[in-house]
């Protein structure tokens, strides 16, 4: 266990950085906002036709993507037939540095999954599985409304522990946990600052091999 500035343990295998983003919040979300101006959020469908409740985007040289034909990253966005947008530096940056602090030098993503989520909107327990190297860590970044997140174990039947995120929280796991399987709670109604009734996570992966 973790324990972190306010008294709130990680769970096991978890790393918990409170607050680790909040000094760059207002400029993640503005650069979370340019990237979504190339690249709209759009809500995908999972390989069995079911609407997600979360919109997303991504920057970076690989996005991840749902829909008939399964889960994968493409170079290209979809919608637009585009590359994604860049990675912005900041998001970079801070990935890097939160990857350090947790023990993963040397993380290099080229994927930042960008998710929105409205009241209501869940993100059902998945593992990340998608990507070619499993020795990089996740990084995920909270930015607006508070989330609950639900940190489960390697096996989909083992209960997940609940862990709130507040915007500027980062979460970071790799290793033995790498693919440990993790969602969010459905988000409850509120009004944030700079992102209002919304919630806006990004997740840093390496999706293809180094
Ligand atoms: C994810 O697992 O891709 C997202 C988790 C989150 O929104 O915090
Ligand atoms: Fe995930």
């Amino acid at each position: 266990m973790t324990p972190d500035l306010f008294g709130e343990a990680a769970p096991p295998g978890l790393h918990y950085l409170p607050g680790f983003a909040l000094a760059d919040e207002a400029a993640l979300i503005a650069a979370a906002r340019a990237v979504a101006e190339q690249a709209p959020f759009r809500v995908m469908s999972t390989p069995g036709g079911r609407k997600m409740s979360v919109a997303m985007t991504n920057c970076g040289a690989a996005g991840w993507v749902s829909d008939a034909r399964g889960y994968r990253y493409a170079q290209r966005d979809p919608l637009t037939g585009l590359p994604w947008p860049a990675m912005p530096p900041l998001f970079l940056a801070l990935a890097q540095r939160a990857a350090g602090m947790a023990g993963f030098g040397g993380f290099v993503p080229d994927a930042c999954l960008i998710n929105r989520y409205e009241p209501g909107a869940k993100m059902a327990p998945h593992q990340d599985k998608d990507e070619a190297d499993f020795t990089a860590p996740i990084v995920s970044v909270s930015l607006g409304l508070p989330a609950v997140f639900l940190w489960g174990g390697a096996r989909r039947a083992d209960k997940p522990a609940k862990l709130p995120l507040l915007s500027g929280d980062v979460v970071v796991w790799g290793g033995e946990t790498r693919l440990h399987f993790h969602g969010i709670a459905p988000l409850r109604p509120g009004s944030h600052p700079l992102l209002g009734a919304a919630r806006v996570n990004l997740t840093f992966r390496r999706a293809f091999s180094a």
